[in-house]
């Protein structure tokens, strides 16, 4: 698995040390609103993890899955949830948990359903940001890392659904999209 790796973007300490960051400022600013943390699977699911392990407030958990483009390979703006949330947000503080924002399309998707569920606030934090690919105008109000535009794997993220469990991240040599 480690032989597929062309280029390590950033390490697990690296990683380690962001996420840690990323907490503390999220239990500053949520400090007594019991935010409803909203993991977005499957690639949220680590970073969500470390995440909330680094927030010291009080606040609850959900997880939701999307698929992004439906059938076709890319940008149809289709999104559609496959699991939803077992919790109402009327009323709540909703942080939304990324992996990583693309094009957007799946994000807008999000947060439009969120507000029309009647959230109270609708936060949006992201691990890696690809400004470059975005198709709608759209940014997150916290963002670990900010990548070229390169497909990443590792920290949650797949390729066919390998690659999630890496503990950092990094680029795939171009033989393994070819096998
Ligand atoms: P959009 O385009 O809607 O899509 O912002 C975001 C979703 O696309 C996936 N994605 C990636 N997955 N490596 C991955 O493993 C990547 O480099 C990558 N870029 C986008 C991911 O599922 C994300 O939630
Ligand atoms: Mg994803």
């Amino acid at each position: 698995m480690l032989s597929d790796i062309q280029t390590v973007l950033y390490d697990e300490a690296t990683i380690q040390a962001k996420v840690k960051e990323l907490g503390e400022k999220l239990s500053r600013d949520f400090e007594g609103r019991n935010p409803l943390v909203i993991c977005v699977l499957k690639g949220a699911f680590i970073f969500m993890s470390d995440l909330v392990k680094a927030m010291t407030i009080p606040l609850e958990i959900d997880f939701m899955a999307v698929s992004s483009y439906g059938q076709s390979t890319k940008s149809s703006g289709v999104v559609k949830i496959i699991k939803d949330l077992d919790v109402t947000v009327e009323g709540r503080d909703v942080l939304i948990v990324e992996d990583i924002i693309d094009s957007g399309l799946t994000l807008s998707y999000l947060i439009d359903v969120l507000e029309r569920r009647n959230a109270k606030s609708v936060t949006v934090a992201t691990l890696f940001d690809k400004p470059a690919r975005r198709t709608v105008d759209l940014q997150a109000d916290y963002t670990g890392f900010t990548l070229p535009d390169e497909f990443v794997v590792g920290y949650g993220l797949d390729f066919a659904e390998k690659y999630r469990n890496l503990p950092f991240i990094g680029i795939l040599k171009p033989e393994v999209y070819e096998k």
